[in-house]
């Protein structure tokens, strides 16, 4: 890993940054269920798609699973404690559905829901906004046993799923979105296996996105009925693509990759379309679209979540080159490259009519090194500081960005890479369940006073 100090220093001063947004800004730290909560056979939980293909030999780096994870199910009043004391004013968690609905239909689990009821309370009495996310990829078992995505039925059952949590707490959450990521659980999922469900087929894999599209329109409406005023999204992985190189067959990889990567969801959702060369390249993989779909997935939206981690580079060239030396990467071996997030978000903003944008994910994960109680974690300030520069850069362009989730609160299952991989501000010793702020939590705590003492200050003088 290459740590040499690239960015400058002034992007660190939590002050200078602190400033460049309003006060009405939304900061938080982001978690999911499946890769938090543990509890995993507690309380009626049924199988998750991610309970099963944890069992698969060779599916998870380091053999592990979520089933005892964080163990957040039994901590959460010291974790909501924890952003209390950090100062952080919204908190980004999902809801396991296996765990509310276990078997996706039918009867509801009273203590499955009882338990995210105590947690939107207990996050409300310490003043923090919860921002709901509804599927992080948790589907239960039998939802797959009956055919999982590919499945249009799947697309009504979650719908229903949205419409039931709507009820009960659409009026507590400071927002609701429906899915986070399709792309992956269609592409990782159902097309590279090599996240759950773990199947190797393209035809199923554009099916699913599909369905998962659809899923999300038939959800908002069914949540509209329920709670109507509630802020509606979905959230979305991006990354700016770039070509290997110069030539023009890798100018069309590149293309071809953002084609089915961000103009697939983005045109469904905005446009009420798929992109027609992406169609073309399918062939006969192309999803079977019902009459009337594209206008039920291009539901009005009242924000686009996106999680920016890096940039793609796409060639036709088997291998591709190794990056420059002096490129900086994390310990999952993806490029650091901030000013990705200020040209996404321009490119996004002139290609399409967006509604408010919300970062809902950005981090890095790091080797960190733990000395006695401190984990001094500097390469993940620099990454925060240096990605939320580029932010109020895009901003400063014009973009309409609303807020901002650090992935992650906590060290957690980061799926397929198991435990081996450590995105938290908060470091977590598996073995006792302790938690210790890493020094990245304690810059993101000063980080956000700053923001509060200069919005202050701004007040002061309007007034
Ligand atoms: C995103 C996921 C999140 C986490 C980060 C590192 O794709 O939404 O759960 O694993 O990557």
């Amino acid at each position: 890993m290459n740590t040499s100090n690239s960015l400058p220093t002034a992007t660190v001063d939590a002050v200078s940054l602190a400033q460049r947004f309003p006060a009405d800004f939304v900061w938080g730290v982001a978690t999911s269920a499946y890769q938090i909560e543990g509890a995993a056979n507690e309380d009626g939980r049924s199988d998750s798609i991610w309970d099963t293909f944890c069992r698969r030999p060779g599916a998870i780096k380091d053999g592990s699973s979520g089933e005892r994870a964080c163990d957040h199910y039994h901590r959460s009043t010291e974790d909501v404690a924890l952003m209390a004391d950090l100062g952080i004013p919204a908190y980004r968690f999902s809801i396991a559905w296996p765990r509310v609905q276990p078997l996706g239909s039918g009867p509801w689990n009273p203590s499955g829901l009882g338990f995210y009821d105590r947690l939107i309370d207990l996050l409300l009495a310490r003043g923090i906004a919860p921002h709901l996310t509804l599927y992080h990829w948790d589907l239960p078992q039998s939802l797959q046993d009956a055919g999982g995505w590919v499945a249009r039925d799947t697309a009504q059952r979650f719908a229903e799923y949205a419409g039931e949590l709507a009820r009960r707490f659409g009026s507590r959450v400071a927002s609701i979105a429906t899915h986070n990521e399709p792309w992956v659980v269609a592409t990782l999922g159902y097309e590279a296996g090599t996240f759950a469900p773990g199947i190797r087929n393209q035809k199923a894999a554009m099916q699913s996105a599909h369905h998962l599209l659809l899923s999300h329109g038939l959800a908002v409406q069914a949540i509209r009925a329920e709670a109507s005023r509630t802020r509606l999204g979905i959230v979305l992985n991006q990354s700016p693509i770039h070509p290997a190189t110069d030539s023009p067959a890798d100018h069309a990889k590149a293309r071809l990759d953002d084609g089915l990567t961000i103009r697939w969801y983005m045109d469904a959702l905005l446009r009420g379309c798929y992109p027609s060369d992406v169609i073309e390249f399918l062939a006969a993989d192309a999803p079977a679209v019902l009459g009337g779909d594209h206008a039920l997935i291009a539901q009005p939206l009242d924000f686009l979540g996106i999680n920016y981690y890096t940039r793609n580079v796409s060639g036709t060239g088997a291998p591709l080159e190794p990056l420059p030396a002096d490129r900086e990467v994390t310990d999952m071996g993806w490029e650091v490259f901030p000013a990705g997030l200020t040209e996404l978000l321009q490119r996004l903003d002139g290609d399409y009519d967006l509604p408010p944008i919300y970062i809902m994910e950005n981090g890095a994960a790091y080797r960190d090194r733990r000395v006695g109680d401190r984990i001094a974690d500097t390469d993940r300030i620099r990454f925060l500081a240096s990605h939320i520069a580029a932010l109020a850069d895009a901003r400063d362009a014009g973009v309409d960005v609303r807020g901002y989730f650090v992935w992650s609160l906590l060290d957690n299952f980061e799926w397929a890479e198991g435990y081996s991989k450590r995105f938290g501000i908060v470091y977590v010793d598996y073995e006792t369940q302790r938690r210790l702020p890493k020094d990245s939590a304690l810059w993101y705590r000063d980080f956000l006073a700053a923001g509060r003492t200069s919005a202050g200050t701004r007040e002061r003088r309007v007034s």
